[in-house]
């Protein structure tokens, strides 16, 4: 059976949406919850297809995980395993967390190479490079990694480039190390300073997420925690690009408008007016979209690779010129295809999309990939007639129900199957 967002496009939006937990604070968290002995609580914890798979890796490893709604309890009191199975490290690239997570409290973990979404090469060197630096063996062969450590110790490590998740691994197993482990050069992700907030609430020595130094004083005993995870960002970004493409107005509840500085002033700089206090953000767009010039994506606080697409997707569709470029994944630009099909002008050269805004039409487009596929969806608001959106196992992975919000906005999206 096959499932896609049918979309009727070319209404304007009026609406107002809660915007969910946030995926990439939630699966470090998820991994984190192993740290502690006991039974942990997460609220905000989103129903998205990657947390479920963090929440079987949690089972497969002897932890006791119930859902309720949003928030999930994690217990790992009858914990004994730290081989992460082939299948579930497969489904998402996230599933590294572990590895740290594992190494902090067991001194070891096992498994094989993490998958994730189609966005180029991932490598994972400078996750291992931490576990090295600190004092773990590794060892790979036919796809298979195996990280050993007698004893942790902390130390001063410098990332070459601010990787969110190798600063997460490092963060992490510096938990489990003796002694203080500084780490230069962070990613300074919102995510990271969530992370940081939920290791505080277990009892870790953890200070300076979101600046460009983080230390850790690792080797305490921690115990379990509760806590909420953060608004999810880029879900946010989706919805003001969606409002951005079909025009009218929407307002976005739980929003936190700070982690989102460059995404707000490109949509600002092409004419949508948006605004808010803390909690609460709204957008308006009456008159036509404009371009946003020239715009690159980088480490936060830039503007988000994540919301890349997202932006293209609505700019394609307005009455202006913008010039993207990408500087963190080598294949961010699948998407272009489907938006090509509703008779976008993108030409992609090297890490640069140059887009002609001018008016979409509707077509059967497939997701490749989760940003990619939602960029679909936010093209398909503004052209004209139907579109269907196939793929939605990518869109699953980050959006709780991408039609359900979308609707809530005043959109016409519906799952269907066939
Ligand atoms: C995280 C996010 C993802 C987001 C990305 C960048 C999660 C679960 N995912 O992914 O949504 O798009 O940050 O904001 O939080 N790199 C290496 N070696 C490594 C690690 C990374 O060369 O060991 C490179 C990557 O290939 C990429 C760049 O560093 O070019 C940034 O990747 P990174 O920040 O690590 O992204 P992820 O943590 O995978």
């Amino acid at each position: 059976m096959m499932e896609y967002f049918a979309v009727e496009g070319g209404h304007p939006l009026e609406g107002s949406v809660t915007i969910h937990g946030a995926k990439n604070s939630a699966l470090p968290i998820l991994a984190a919850a192993l740290l502690a002995d006991g039974e942990s609580v997460i609220h905000n914890c989103p129903a998205l297809t990657d947390c479920a798979a963090a929440l079987e890796i949690l089972r497969c490893l002897g932890c006791r995980v119930r859902r309720e709604g949003t928030t999930v309890t994690v217990d790992t009191t009858c914990r004994r395993e730290h081989v992460i199975p082939d299948g579930l490290m497969g489904r998402m690239r996230a599933s590294v967390l572990f590895l740290g997570a594992l190494l902090a409290r067991d001194r070891a973990a096992a498994a094989c190479w993490p998958g994730g979404c189609a966005l180029g090469a991932r490598p994972i060197d400078l996750h291992i490079r931490a576990f090295q630096a600190l004092g773990a063996q590794v060892r790979s062969w036919n796809g298979q990694l195996s990280l050993q450590a007698p004893r942790l110790a902390g130390r001063r490590l410098a990332l070459p480039i601010p990787s969110v998740g190798a600063t997460e691994n490092a963060m992490l197993a510096a938990c489990g190390a003796q002694g203080v482990t500084v780490i230069d050069n962070p990613a300074r992700e919102p995510e990271i300073v969530d992370l940081q907030g939920f290791l505080r609430c277990l009892g870790a020595r953890v200070t300076g997420a979101g600046s460009d130094r983080i230390t850790v004083e690792g080797g305490h005993r921690l115990h379990p925690g509760e806590y909420t995870v953060m608004a999810d960002r880029i879900v946010t970004a989706t919805y003001l690009c969606a409002v951005a493409a079909a025009g009218g107005e929407g307002e976005l509840r739980g929003a936190q408008a700070s982690h989102l500085a460059p995404v707000i002033s490109a949509l600002k700089g092409a004419g949508c007016a948006i605004g808010g206090q803390k909690g609460r953000l709204w957008i308006r767009r009456k008159g036509p979209l404009g371009g946003v010039g020239a715009l690159r994506t980088g480490p936060y606080p830039a503007f988000p690779t994540d919301a890349q697409p997202l932006l293209a997707a609505a700019l394609a569709g307005g009455g202006g010129k913008s010039r993207i470029t990408e500087t963190i994944f080598d294949h961010r630009f699948r998407y272009v295809q489907g938006l090509a099909e509703m008779g976008a002008c993108i030409q992609v050269r090297g890490d640069t999309a140059a887009i002609v805004g001018r008016p979409l039409r509707g077509a059967w487009v497939e997701a490749t990939d989760l940003r990619g596929g939602a960029a679909l969806t936010v093209a398909a608001l503004a052209a004209q007639g139907e579109s269907r959106i196939g793929g939605l196992e990518h869109i699953d992975r980050g959006y709780e129900a991408l039609d359900r919000d979308l609707r809530a906005l005043g959109g016409w999206v519906w799952r269907k199957q066939e």
